[in-house]
């Protein structure tokens, strides 16, 4: 099975929970990438459930409302029943690096808005420990060189994602091999930098569910909360 088809799949898992899950029309939190997308185009389906939808991209609130799907944004939505995204990697603690699509930032904030959090992704994304991918942080342009060294003393080597602004008119770096095998404490730190907007570890706000599509089917992983 190709990518893309495990794609559809982990979304087609999502929608089915969604319809277990509420009987009620819902605020849906929309995420943004290529296994969001499937998951957009199937929205149609449950149509008569969403009251709402609030997505974290430009791109994937204009394909929400190409397919007539309403869009609100968080300000006039109030919080949000459950968020539903992609990964660029998860743990076991479902815990994630987002933001290959540079949508990080407003990722984080509708993720922390959403009661639910579920996240999409097809097998590839599962990692013991996050890292391999490069981590991608939001930065206030003036602020770039400065923060690249700040990362750089932290141990990572930043790259500038250059022709990339993100849809709050700011840069990406992609930060390459920092250790993160203990995510919350350095998603912390990197949020202190003077400079950062948001870096994409998803630490703090882990997802509550995954779905996880490879060629034996779709794992779903559900986060154990700790008291
Ligand atoms: C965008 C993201 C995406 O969720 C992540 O990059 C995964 O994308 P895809 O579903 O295309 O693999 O964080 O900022």
């Amino acid at each position: 099975m190709d990518q893309s088809a495990l794609k559809e799949l982990a979304a087609r898992a999502a929608v089915d929970a969604i319809k277990d899950r509420y009987d009620k029309e819902i605020a849906l939190g929309i995420g943004t990438g290529s296994t969001a997308e499937c998951f957009i185009k199937m929205l149609p389906e449950i149509k008569d459930r969403i009251e709402v939808t609030v997505a974290s991209s430009e791109r994937s609130a204009a394909l929400l409302a190409e397919l007539d799907i309403p869009v609100s944004d968080l300000n006039a939505s109030g919080p949000l029943d459950v968020y539903v995204d992609g990964a660029d990697e998860i743990n076991g603690a479902l815990e994630m690096i987002k933001g290959g699509g540079a949508a990080l930032t407003r990722e984080k904030i509708i993720a922390g808005a959403s009661e639910h959090f579920i996240c999409i992704a097809d097998q590839s994304k599962r990692v013991s420990e996050l890292g391999a991918f490069p981590l991608p942080v939001e930065v206030i342009p003036i602020a770039r060189s400065h923060v690249a060294r700040l990362l750089a003393d932290l141990g990572g080597t930043p790259v500038w994602r250059e022709g990339v602004i993100t849809d709050n008119g700011n840069v990406v770096l992609d930060v390459h091999g920092l250790r993160l095998n203990e995510p919350g404490p350095v998603e912390a730190l990197i949020n202190q930098m003077v400079g950062v907007v948001t870096n994409g570890i998803f630490a703090h706000r882990p997802a509550d569910d995954a779905f996880l599509a490879g060629s034996a089917g779709v794992q779903r992983m559900t986060r154990e909360i700790r008291s």
